[in-house]
């Protein structure tokens, strides 16, 4: 079978997949939520994180959608309340601490906690074939450390309830740590960041810091790095590495208190960061 056929099927399965998950019957004992249930999607004005607003808002959820544009934002949400989606919307920049911590203040004065967490907000400037790292700093600012900002202050937020709180981090398969072609080249530390049982917060920001600093040197070349969009795949490889850190964190929580912490690849998506 040749290459066209295969992806040509590849695309196939994967619009049946999505045609089966939008058909889950999410009424009676299988929907575990209501409007008083409040999701947090970042970096939501547009792209992936519009869409996700718009589907969890057809569910009957509460969203809060943010941005870093107010104008923007605001524009979005009023569009989306004139179809009766019960959206609302707040400034927010996950890079700025400022912007994070009175966005968690306002959370907890307006609403008392949230649900669920979804961390879409992300950047990336690689195109095509190119696999600059001139813009690593930010990359990796907004999509590690931007992510993990957010979620540290929205962890204390997350609401008690019998049906668990939840972080949904929106990666990439370019992040994975055992990819066949896009991988971590020493043998060792990717092993201890495969180690789930021993992983630790320390060791995924070591990484990064050390990559950050051959960057800075411009010694990143031979650093055994990802050889494809290589900024952009070690702040997803570190945002897999702390999705799963943190689900072993919270994992002895009690029942009712239950935060399950996942992350997941939407796959290609034709949007602003893909053109
Ligand atoms: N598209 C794909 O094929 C693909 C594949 C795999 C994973 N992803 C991931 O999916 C997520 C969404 O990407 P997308 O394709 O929808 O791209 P997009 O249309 O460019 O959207 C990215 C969003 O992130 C926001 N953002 C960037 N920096 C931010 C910051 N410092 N603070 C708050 N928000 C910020 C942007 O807000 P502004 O409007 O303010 O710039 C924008 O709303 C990203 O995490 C991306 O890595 C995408």
């Amino acid at each position: 079978m040749g290459r066209q056929n295969r992806s040509f099927e590849r695309r196939q399965r994967r619009l049946q997949e999505i045609a089966e998950a939008r058909a889950v019957p999410y009424s009676g004992p299988n929907r575990w939520w209501s409007t008083d249930t409040l999701a947090v999607v970042t970096g939501s004005s547009k792209g992936i994180g519009l869409e996700i607003v718009q589907q969890l808002a057809k569910q009957g959820l509460t969203i809060v959608l943010t941005s870093r544009d107010q104008a923007r934002g605001q524009e979005v949400v009023a569009s989306l309340q004139t179809e009766g989606l019960n959206v609302v919307f707040h400034q927010l920049d996950i890079v700025d601490p400022k912007s994070v911590a009175l966005f968690s203040k306002w959370i907890g004065e307006q609403y008392g906690g949230i649900d669920i967490l979804v961390n879409n907000a992300g950047v990336n400037f690689n195109t095509g074939s190119s696999n600059s790292v001139e813009y690593a700093e930010t990359v990796i600012q907004t999509n590690y450390y931007g992510t993990k900002r957010m979620t540290e202050y929205m962890l204390p937020l997350m609401k008690p309830s019998s049906a668990s709180a939840r972080v949904l981090n929106v990666s990439s398969r370019l992040g994975r740590l055992n990819g066949r072609h896009n991988k971590i080249g020493d043998e060792l530390l990717r092993n201890q960041l495969e180690d789930d049982e021993h992983l630790t917060e320390e060791l995924i920001d070591t990484t990064v810091q050390s990559f950050m600093e051959q960057i800075r040197e411009g010694t990143w070349v031979s650093g055994g790095w990802p050889q494809i969009f290589t900024d952009y795949s070690v702040s997803k490889l570190a945002v897999n590495a702390y999705t799963r850190f943190l689900a072993r964190r919270l994992s002895d929580r009690p029942e009712g208190h239950k935060i399950y912490v996942n992350c997941y690849c939407p796959g290609w998506v034709k949007t602003d960061m893909t053109g």
